[in-house]
């Protein structure tokens, strides 16, 4: 189905040595590797097309200005918005969750009022919520875990309630590679009348995902993790919902007309995007978005699938291994996280390095999970397109000299 020898091709930095040994690129929960195609795209948009974006009736600007805005169309149809309009550039996932937090959440939630949360979100999803929180005094309620890491929804009724104004929850958690179950929190945030926003950082790269479908109200992701350059992220929102929200940040091009004491605001996308935006990387997305097109992503998803369940195979063959997060494949996205008896994740992450090995130490942005876990850090190794099962066993064979090290 997928033909991984030929995607590698595509991957220069994949040919990269560390200690003389072929780099296996196992951190692409963090961010991913760029296929020629979308770095040519990006020298073409410098070489070709480098102008400032909806502000001149010179060729190159409108050039440029048509590149963008394609672009713009390309990952409207990806994740199969209703227009163009519903899709709004901001930097990353973070971003995009701030804005929905400032401008929706800051003047939609009074005191008598809740946000849900779920204990997987990462930091960005956490963080913008517990600042609403603070400012309306308003609860800031949380999903609690299962042992293991999946969410726990037995008391779901007492937690989203008629009080309940948002549920901003994580698609796939980058923490334990949970999918979470969305169809299910979406038609009970639907059923009291609150919002919903969806951090997909995790899963649009990963795996098909239909916003009309799913019916959110917001989704959130990164350029940068699904092939694509890191100056550029994503925010969907409803029509209806970003005509009536106010602007996050003020300035050039998101106005209508200004007078000295007041102005009005642009239309949608165009108020949420002020200031000369980043104008050669959303090239790169669309041309990032083709790529994966091509593949499919029913096929990503397949192939990370099939790699998830080798790696937790593999990797549970070694003593003292413990895996954070679900067994089972069809639960869990391609993040294979772990801890080991008595060895750091630092040492583990500096041992594989010297083989090659990139995967990702630490807390990976989820500091109370970590904590509920009593874990101060985990490794995590995560897939994407270009891995397959000899990667895995690099891998496994890297950790087996960790605990030979160790001994
Ligand atoms: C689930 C999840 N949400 C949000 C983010 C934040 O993404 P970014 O750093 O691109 O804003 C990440 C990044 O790792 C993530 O994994």
């Amino acid at each position: 189905m997928m033909d991984i020898n030929s995607i590698k091709k595509d991957f220069p930095i994949l040919k990269k040595q560390i200690n003389n040994t072929p780099l296996v690129y196992l951190d692409n929960a963090a961010s991913t590797q760029k296929p020629n195609q979308v770095i040519q795209s990006i020298v073409e948009s410098y070489e070709l097309y480098n102008s400032n974006v909806h502000r001149g009736v010179h060729t190159t600007s409108m050039e440029a200005t048509e590149r963008y805005e394609l672009a713009r169309e390309k990952v409207a149809k990806f994740i199969n918005a209703k227009s163009n309009d519903e899709i709004v550039y901001v930097r990353n996932t973070t971003e995009a969750l701030n804005l929905v937090a400032y401008a929706w959440g800051l003047n939609n939630i009074d005191s008598t009022e809740n946000i849900v949360v779920t204990e997987l979100e990462h930091h960005s999803n956490l963080v913008p919520w517990q600042f609403v929180s603070q400012k309306t005094n308003c609860e800031l309620r949380i999903i609690p875990t299962t042992p293991e890491g999946t969410l726990d929804l037995s008391s779901i009724d007492k937690l989203i309630t008629e009080s309940t104004k948002i549920v901003s929850i994580v698609h796939v958690s980058n923490l334990t590679g949970t999918i979470n179950p969305i169809d299910e929190i979406i038609k009970k945030a639907k059923s009291v009348g609150a919002k919903v926003c969806i951090d997909a950082a995790q899963s649009v790269p990963h795996m098909p995902v239909d916003v009309q479908q799913i019916d959110c109200d917001f989704l959130a992701f990164s350029g940068h993790k699904m092939l694509a350059p890191p100056g550029i992220g994503i925010l969907y929102g409803k029509t209806e919902i970003l005509e009536k929200l106010e602007p996050f940040l003020r300035g050039g091009e998101m106005v209508k007309e200004v007078t000295y004491s007041s102005a009005t605001w642009n239309d949608i996308p165009t108020k949420f995007e002020a200031g000369t935006p980043n104008f050669i990387d959303p090239i790169g997305l669309g041309v990032a978005i083709d790529y994966l097109s091509n593949i499919g992503m029913e096929n990503v998803r397949q192939h990370e699938k099939d790699l998830i369940k080798y790696a937790l195979d593999r990797l549970t063959e070694i003593p003292g291994l413990e895996i954070i997060g679900p067994t089972n494949p069809e639960m869990r996205g391609g993040v294979a996280t772990f801890s080991m008896n008595d060895i750091h994740p630092h040492d583990i992450g500096t041992i594989l390095d010297q083989r090659g090995i990139a995967i990702r130490t630490g807390h990976h942005c989820g500091m109370p999970y970590h904590k509920k876990l009593g874990l101060s850090a985990t490794s995590r190794a995560s897939f994407y397109l270009y891995n397959d099962y000899n990667d895995i066993d690099k891998l496994v064979d890297g950790m087996n000299d960790v605990i030979n090290y160790f001994k």
